[in-house]
């Protein structure tokens, strides 16, 4: 037990070790999440969708640093909830994660300070991608057919 939890602990170290040398910290991502949702709301497809569903961007935008700092430097910040939000939102298309996702990528090339930043938060965004699409297009459509 007392291993496992030095293991832990020493895999966030080990995370958090390559991710700085990277140039990735909290003010990194607290930039690439304002750049991001900022292009995301002057989009043209995506900029509506997010209008519709977001009534307070200072809520909105402290719970998604807290979610990149989680998934990026593993800090265990962001404890919410992405399927469920993700799978009430209205008139979302499964095309629209490749423009999101095109959007995240371009921003984070810009912030870069290093080469390597990219693959490492979009190897990531598109797991998590994957399983977003999974749970809005994929799922529901399962669970009609065993039902009919
Ligand atoms: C077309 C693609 C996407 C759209 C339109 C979209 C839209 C939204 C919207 C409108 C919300 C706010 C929901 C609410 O507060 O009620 C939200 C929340 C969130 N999104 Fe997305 N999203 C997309 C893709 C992604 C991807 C790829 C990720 C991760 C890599 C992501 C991560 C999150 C997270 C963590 C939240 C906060 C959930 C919570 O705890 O309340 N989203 N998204």
């Amino acid at each position: 037990m007392t291993y496992c939890v030095r293991s832990a602990q020493q895999r966030r170290a080990e995370i958090q070790a390559r991710a700085t040398a990277m140039g990735i910290d909290d003010a990194f991502i607290s930039d690439l999440v304002e750049t991001f949702y900022g292009r995301i709301r002057a989009h043209e497809r995506l900029g509506p969708i997010f209008a519709k569903a977001i009534d307070d961007w200072n809520e909105h935008l402290p719970k998604m640093k807290d979610f990149w700092s989680s998934v990026a430097l593993n800090t265990g910040r962001y404890s919410g909830k992405p399927v469920p939000a993700h799978q009430k939102l209205t008139g979302v298309a499964k095309e629209d994660f490749s423009l999101w996702l095109g959007v995240f990528e371009t921003t984070v090339r810009d912030l870069a300070s290093t080469p390597d930043v990219v693959p490492y938060f979009m190897e990531r965004a598109e797991r998590i991608a994957e399983s977003l699409k999974l749970a809005m297009f994929t799922l529901p459509g399962l669970k009609k057919s065993r039902e009919t």
